[in-house]
């Protein structure tokens, strides 16, 4: 990897004003992802989501983003997971978006919490037949003997709901990421970028420009 300090990008895509952001932060991320969406319409809802693990270490992971209401970002995963247990112990998270065909990166921090079991379940009822019994089979972030050991658990999870729908287990669902915060960052040339941070502040969003 000789020219991981040689290779440069100068960013000349787009610029952030003042004058063109939006007044609310969920709007302009709403702008953001569609137009993420015009360039490739796959993983553009990819976000890296960070949590705060026993020891104090953030760990972080792609999740994607199945929803973005007015209270927030909703994703969904095993509650028993590494990430479900430590937002059960710290619900305070962040994550970002990059889209590197536009320049483009936002970072949110908020407050994850459980969405209800009704909208869980009719997330979970429109997956596919084969990511439902997925969900089942995976023990998610225990560690397994082997491939084939996964396999098994998805042969059994097959043979027990043989001829019936596939219910949503109770350890999977959504979570909803209620934001504090958003910066949103366009690439600009010469490393002099567009940063606006929007910040909640008694129920109101504050802007400013932060140095890049
Ligand atoms: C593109 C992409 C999308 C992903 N989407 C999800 C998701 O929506 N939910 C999820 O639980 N894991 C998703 N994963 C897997 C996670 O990154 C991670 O491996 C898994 O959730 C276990 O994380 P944990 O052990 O920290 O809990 C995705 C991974 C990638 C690369």
């Amino acid at each position: 990897m000789k020219d991981l300090n040689t290779v440069r990008k100068d960013y000349s895509n787009d610029q952030l004003s003042e004058e063109h952001a939006l007044e609310n932060p969920f709007d302009q991320l709403k702008t953001w992802l569609s137009e993420a969406k015009e360039v490739d319409d796959t993983d553009y809802n990819a976000m890296t989501l960070s949590t705060i693990n026993p020891e104090g270490y953030p760990q972080s992971r792609i999740v994607l983003c199945r929803e973005l209401s007015e209270r927030g970002l909703v994703f969904y995963t095993n509650y028993n997971s590494s990430k479900g247990a430590q937002i059960s112990q710290n619900p305070m998270v962040s994550v970002s978006f990059f889209w590197k065909e536009l320049e483009r990166q936002v970072r949110i921090t908020g407050k994850a919490s459980k969405i209800s079991a009704e909208a869980s379940d009719a997330y979970f009822n429109s997956r596919p037949r084969a990511s439902k019994i997925g969900a089942w089979a995976s023990e998610q972030s225990a560690e397994i003997s082997s491939r084939e050991e996964l396999q098994n658990q998805v042969t059994q999870i097959e043979k027990r709901f043989e001829n019936q729908e596939v219910p949503r287990p109770e350890f999977w669902g959504g979570f909803i990421i209620e934001p504090q915060s958003f910066e949103f960052w366009q690439g600009r040339p010469s490393r002099l970028h567009d940063r606006l941070r929007y910040n909640l502040v008694q129920n109101e969003w504050n802007r400013s420009r932060l140095a890049p």
